[in-house]
């Protein structure tokens, strides 16, 4: 029984597939199933070698690259950016603080990898409730309100970094041992 499977298995995967012309057609044969990878980009790929990332806490590390992340796609800076408008488009300034208030409340949640716990506590409640008033000063469509909740957003980064973030050492090297 088997052997006749085995000559169907042949039949199927050489004589058909000669006759036809049509190998590559056939999927379930032996052979190649995959073609190789192809070569990274090359050029441009920045290929020095980059030193190893501070250590982190990979969900924190998302919602900071959302928040504040470099460039005006950031929350923070999209933000800054639009109610400075003279018309200000306030749907999309509502539906970005709305995100913010979101992100910023699920941070008291997670566990940061430097600083104390009470430490956290207290500058993730205050970074939510700033976010919070962000969100109702939006919905409320008061321009000044928002301005000056994200300034005071803005103003609040660093004191929490200092806390609880590991920077990577400027210039990417590690501090030499013994100096
Ligand atoms: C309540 C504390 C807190 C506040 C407030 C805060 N951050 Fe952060 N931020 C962190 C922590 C902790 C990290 C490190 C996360 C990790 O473990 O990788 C971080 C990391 C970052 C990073 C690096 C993200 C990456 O991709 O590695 C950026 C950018 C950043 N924050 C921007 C901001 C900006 C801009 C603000 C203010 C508008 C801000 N943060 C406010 C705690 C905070």
């Amino acid at each position: 029984m088997r052997r006749r499977d085995l000559v169907a298995r042949r039949l199927y995967c050489q004589i058909v597939p000669m006759a036809l012309g049509l190998t590559f057609l056939l999927g379930g044969c032996e052979g190649p199933t995959q073609a190789p990878p192809s070569k990274e980009v090359q050029a441009g790929a920045g290929a020095q070698s980059q030193p190893p990332p501070p250590p982190s806490n990979p969900k924190i590390k998302e919602i900071m690259a959302r928040v504040g992340g470099p460039g005006p796609q950031s929350l923070q800076n999209s933000l800054v950016a639009a109610v400075k408008a003279e018309q200000p488009a306030w749907e999309e300034i509502q539906g970005g603080a709305k995100e913010y208030a979101r992100l910023a409340a699920e941070m008291g949640g997670l566990e940061p990898i430097k600083g104390s716990s009470a430490s956290w506590k207290e500058l993730t409640k205050a970074f939510a409730d700033s976010t919070a008033d962000l969100d109702k000063a939006a919905l409320a469509k008061e321009k000044d309100k928002v301005g000056e909740t994200l300034a005071k957003l803005g103003g609040s980064c660093m004191g929490c970094h200092r806390q609880h973030r590991i920077m990577a050492p400027p210039g990417g090297r590690a501090a030499s041992p013994g100096g």
